[in-house]
């Protein structure tokens, strides 16, 4: 059986003091044919990231995953100006669409607990319609989006409750590269 790859792009500015993606990041970088880019490391020119070195490293990959804490209803900002300067009309869409049936995934974590997240909560939607954006960019690129890995109220968890969450989401991505 030919295994698939997957690419997990991090974005989170403040890894060291990360209570969860710190840990998860790194199970998952343990994974056979899982490679995990921690994007804020990553050497970028006037805040822009070098497009041709990452569209080499999603052209590999089978499954992209985009990982990140949600900060106000988005990922962080590092993941914003990657994806704008990565995904380039000669290459994403155009008539080019290098993606096309690639799988696009997001991995986040909230503060928030998951009753909070839908038309009545605090958050006023649920956390898949503030993910739409991502759904829109695999639409407009041909990618095929797969559900989202949520750990809800991740700061709140025991610490057997997250190594829980850590296994469910390391399972999930081990089968993504079947
Ligand atoms: C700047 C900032 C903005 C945040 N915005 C949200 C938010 O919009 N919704 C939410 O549920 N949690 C929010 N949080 C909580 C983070 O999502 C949570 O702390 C994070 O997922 C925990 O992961 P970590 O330990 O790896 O940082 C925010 C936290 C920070 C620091």
């Amino acid at each position: 059986m030919v295994s698939k790859k997957v690419l997990v792009l991090l974005s989170h500015p403040y890894l060291e003091s990360s209570n969860v993606h710190r840990n998860l990041s790194q199970r998952l970088s343990k994974i056979e044919n899982v490679a995990v880019r921690h994007i804020d490391q990553l050497p970028t020119k006037n805040t822009h990231f070098d497009a041709k070195t990452e569209q080499a490293l999603w052209d590999e990959a089978d499954t992209i995953i985009l990982e990140f804490p949600m900060y106000w209803y988005h990922s962080p900002a590092s993941l914003k100006q990657y994806l704008d300067d990565v995904l380039t009309e000669d290459w994403a869409f155009q008539n080019a669409y290098a993606l096309e049936g690639k799988q696009l995934m997001v991995l986040t974590t909230t503060g928030g607990v998951e009753s909070e997240y839908s038309a009545n909560g605090e958050h006023g939607f649920e956390l898949s319609s503030v993910l739409t954006p991502y759904k829109s960019t695999a639409s407009f690129t041909k990618m095929k989006y797969i559900p989202e890995l949520v750990i809800y109220a991740a700061n709140f968890l025991t610490e057997s409750e997250l190594e829980s969450e850590f296994n469910r989401i390391v399972q999930s991505v081990t089968e993504l590269t079947k």
